[in-house]
């Protein structure tokens, strides 16, 4: 007995050793260890032994079962070991082979900058509203104080949206500005208010400055005791954040608008160099945006008590402040689509505006107003 069991051993060690993968392991493992398997079969003929045999026999087959069941899990770690081997030859990657070329898409100078000025008006506490593109004659005119007869209809150079039928009045339009915003803001929310509203206005011009859409970024501050004087200090504060200044110098310039009184407009201090434009030094005024302190009677359209409530508004080209601050001479190439310009005056998408990201700290700094 003593010899077939050596000779079982010596099979089952061998035959363990040069299995190929674990599927074979298992059926060796059945072979030998399984119900019916060579080595239990064995232990189940010692019931039928002496008991000398049994004593003899007993511990023989039980460390012939541990030395089977030892030899198949050293092999399995073996087998497994060499696949994971086998597939890491297999998948190697070469890390030094370049890339495949991607192009990548840039972000729209006018989506950088509108990015930058929410950044920094958010900094002063201004909340983002909006308003819709095509706007009712009553929100882009009459409710902004510029009744059907107003001269100040025809500067706006309108595009008109047909109107309801047996009416020979349009009834809709391109909004031509985004004061609308300020009445339907009032409108909706208790005062008082800081709110910007940025968005695309339309007009019917077209030339290195003009272009029948364009972007625009209204201002809005209400409250009891608001004046000019803060309508100066947002002012500053936005343009020194926006063109990265430590000083600048604004001129506010006696002007009218229908919806603001008294109204100004502002206009930065700037120099041409060998025709290059530099905003906030040098001897010249460059024109940026229109203001003023909101009139009664836009506050009264717009359900706001002008007894008790004061403001000050302003309107501000986007595309204008783009062109200035990373030096586009000519506005209609914004919208010509033409891959070359994205490319070259597109942001990356990482590049994200904040007051942390570079835009500048003055207005952090500044921030209690
Ligand atoms: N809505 C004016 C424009 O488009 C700008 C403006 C806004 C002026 C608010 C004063 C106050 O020209």
């Amino acid at each position: 007995m003593t010899d077939e069991i050596s000779k079982l051993k010596g099979d089952a060690l061998l035959r363990i050793r040069d299995a190929q993968d674990e599927s074979q392991l298992e059926e060796l493992r059945i072979v030998f260890l399984g119900k019916k398997g060579s080595v239990s079969l064995k232990m189940r003929s010692l019931g039928k032994m002496s008991n000398d045999d049994k004593a003899k026999l007993g511990p023989v087959l039980n460390a012939l079962k541990n030395d089977i069941n030892q030899s198949i899990s050293e092999k399995k770690r073996e087998l497994r070991k060499q696949s994971i081997d086998e597939r890491l030859k297999g998948e190697w990657i070469d890390v030094t082979q370049p890339s495949k070329e991607r192009k990548w898409g840039t972000i729209h100078p006018v989506s950088q900058v509108t990015d930058e000025v929410v950044a920094i008006f958010s900094s002063l506490g201004f909340s983002v509203a909006e308003g819709p593109q095509i706007e009712s004659d009553w929100y882009n005119f009459d409710a902004l104080n510029i009744p059907p007869e107003h001269p100040a209809r025809q500067e706006f150079d309108t595009f008109y949206i047909a109107g309801e039928q047996k009416s020979d009045r349009a009834s809709n339009v391109l909004r031509t500005h985004t004061s609308p915003v300020q009445i339907r803001y009032m409108e909706s929310n208790q005062m008082p208010c800081r709110i910007i509203a940025p968005g695309r206005v339309y007009r019917s011009d077209y030339d290195q400055t003009h272009t029948p859409m364009f972007h625009q970024v209204e201002g809005l501050a209400i409250d009891k005791n608001i004046t000019m004087a803060n309508l100066k200090w947002v002012l500053e504060e936005f343009c020194k954040a926006f063109f990265e200044l430590e000083k600048v110098e604004l001129r506010f310039r006696s002007s009218h608008f229908p919806f603001t009184e008294p109204s100004a407009e502002v206009d930065i201090k700037c120099s041409w160099d060998d025709g290059k434009l530099k905003v906030g030094e040098g001897s010249d005024w460059l024109e940026i945006l229109g203001s003023g302190m909101v009139h009664p009677k836009v506050l009264e359209a717009s359900g706001v008590d002008s007894t008790e409530y004061q403001g000050f508004a302003f309107g501000m080209g986007i595309d204008r402040i783009a062109m200035l601050k990373y030096g586009m001479p000519d506005l209609r190439s914004f919208f010509d689509n033409d891959l070359r310009w994205l490319h070259h005056y597109g942001f990356s998408t990482i590049d994200v505006p904040g007051l942390h990201s570079g835009i500048s700290e003055t207005a952090i700094k500044s921030t209690e107003i």
